[in-house]
């Protein structure tokens, strides 16, 4: 069985090894107790051999063994034992008692049995003057143990009392200290639970002692970070549907537009016009795409090992039609396989961002060149172009989503070069933009080699 609650679990750890240590101590107690009745008992047991024996004296010319009743009176306790003598004289001759009673042996009391009850004994030797070979005599008194047993059961169980008494209280203590103890821990509980609480709210809970507070600071910041990303969330959402939102009019707009003509070549520019619009809003809803699987946690993490060379030339074959048509000159300047660690598609991605910001940006009859490297441990890919670059005090922000630079001359959802980065540090890499020494753009991004 196991105990799940940590009231029960200190509870148990205080009050079992108690009572173990309580058992361990009541077993002492017993022999203790048994050790003191034997020795008051021994202590009657003599005391009464000596009263017979006292009593022995030479009467005209014989002993006589006239036992006093108070030496046998004395084990008169209300436990109704009886009590056997037997006094003779050193030759062996019984002058009075029970003549098949046992002898303690050297003057030390023993246990015995005798008519089938167990028996206590003490045997004592008495000088009689004047009594000649027959003295010392000998003096034994026997007595069954009801009175000893008594004794042992009272002893006893008054320690037993005493123990259970101090267990018990002890259980009770713990119950309340734990109750004291966990109280703030309870509250914590109560405190994350309750329904009439702002979801994300700070916790705060009265008297949390030193171990606990850790826990509620910790949780705290973590409410605290779900409520930055949640805040991230909203923005971007609201921003996406912003984004969405002016194509999406302008397209109702030029629908409205190509219905309301009549003339066939306007309604035909009409329509080039909705089909441009709709293929940007199709680029926009793409790329919210791409950047919704780039975050981390949408997708499964990948680790695949990639070549970014071949990456990178499947990137160039797809885009050198549009290379083509603005008369650039895309390259690719490759020494071998550059491997590195990742998620193929989202890796992909981001080389297609980079090639078409840079064929995008750049100004008609450029070259774009793409290079990759490999030098220690890391894997470097370089897109050059000869545009117009982006000004020092922008740099930072084209990364950010729904940014683009004022006056741009392409038409972009400005959600490219956040995908970049977030491929890039998602795989462990960085990106940093520079000045080609042709004047355009150089963005570098560098991963570590597989
Ligand atoms: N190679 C480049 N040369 C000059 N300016 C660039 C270049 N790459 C990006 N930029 C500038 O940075 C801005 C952000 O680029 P980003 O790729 O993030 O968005 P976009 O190209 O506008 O839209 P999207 O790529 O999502 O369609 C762009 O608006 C552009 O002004
Ligand atoms: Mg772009």
């Amino acid at each position: 069985m196991r105990i799940n609650s940590l009231r029960l679990q200190l509870l148990a750890w205080v009050v079992l090894p108690l009572a173990a240590l309580a058992a361990i101590n009541l077993w002492t107690s017993q022999r203790n107790a048994l050790a003191t009745a034997d020795l008051v008992t021994d202590r009657m047991l003599v005391g009464s051999a000596r009263a017979i024996a006292e009593q022995v004296a030479m009467a005209d010319g014989v002993l006589d063994a006239t036992v006093p009743p108070a030496a046998i009176e004395m084990f008169d306790t209300g436990d109704r034992d009886s009590v056997y003598y037997r006094v003779e004289t050193a030759g062996g001759r019984l002058l009075t008692g029970y003549p098949d009673l046992p002898v303690a042996p050297g003057g030390k009391s023993v246990e015995a049995a005798y008519r089938d009850h167990p028996l206590r004994l003490a045997t004592l030797s008495h000088a009689v003057v004047g009594a000649g070979a027959d003295s010392p005599i000998i003096v034994t008194v026997g007595v069954t143990l009801a009175g000893h047993d008594a004794m042992v059961k009272r002893l006893w169980l008054s320690a037993f009392a005493q123990q259970l008494a101090l267990v018990a209280i002890a259980g009770v203590l713990v119950l309340l200290g734990l109750r004291r103890g966990l109280a703030p821990l309870i509250r914590l509980r109560d405190a994350v639970r309750s329904p009439s609480r702002n979801e994300l709210d700070p916790i705060q809970v009265s008297g949390a002692q030193s171990e606990i507070r850790p826990l509620i600071d910790a949780l705290n910041v973590y409410m605290e970070r779900v409520r930055a990303q949640m805040a991230a969330q909203r923005r971007f959402i609201a921003n996406a549907a912003h984004q969405l939102r002016t194509p999406l009019a302008l397209l109702s707009t030029q629908a409205s537009y190509a219905l309301r003509e009549s003339a066939a070549d306007q309604r035909q520019e009409a329509l080039v016009a909705l089909q441009a619009s709709s293929g940007k809003l199709a680029r926009l809803a793409e790329q919210l795409l791409t950047l919704s699987r780039a975050e981390p946690g949408s997708r499964r993490p990948r680790a695949d090992r990639i070549d970014l060379t071949e990456a990178a030339r499947q990137v160039l074959e797809t885009h050198a039609p549009n290379a083509i048509a603005r008369k650039i000159d895309l390259g690719l300047e490759e020494a071998g396989p550059v491997p590195v660690i990742g998620d193929g598609t989202m890796l992909r991605e981001m080389i297609v961002n980079l090639v078409d910001n840079a064929l995008r940006y750049s100004t008609p009859g450029g070259s774009v060149t793409v290079k990759l490297t490999s030098a220690a441990g890391e894997a470097e890919l370089t897109v050059t172009d000869a545009g117009p670059g982006i000004p020092a005090e922008e740099r930072e922000h084209v990364f950010e989503r729904f940014y683009r630079v004022a006056g741009a001359s392409e038409e972009g959802s400005g959600l490219g070069l956040a995908i970049v980065r977030e491929v890039v540090e998602n795989a462990g890499g960085s990106v940093t933009l520079c000045d080609a020494a042709t004047g355009g753009l150089v963005v570098e991004v560098r991963l570590p080699l597989a």
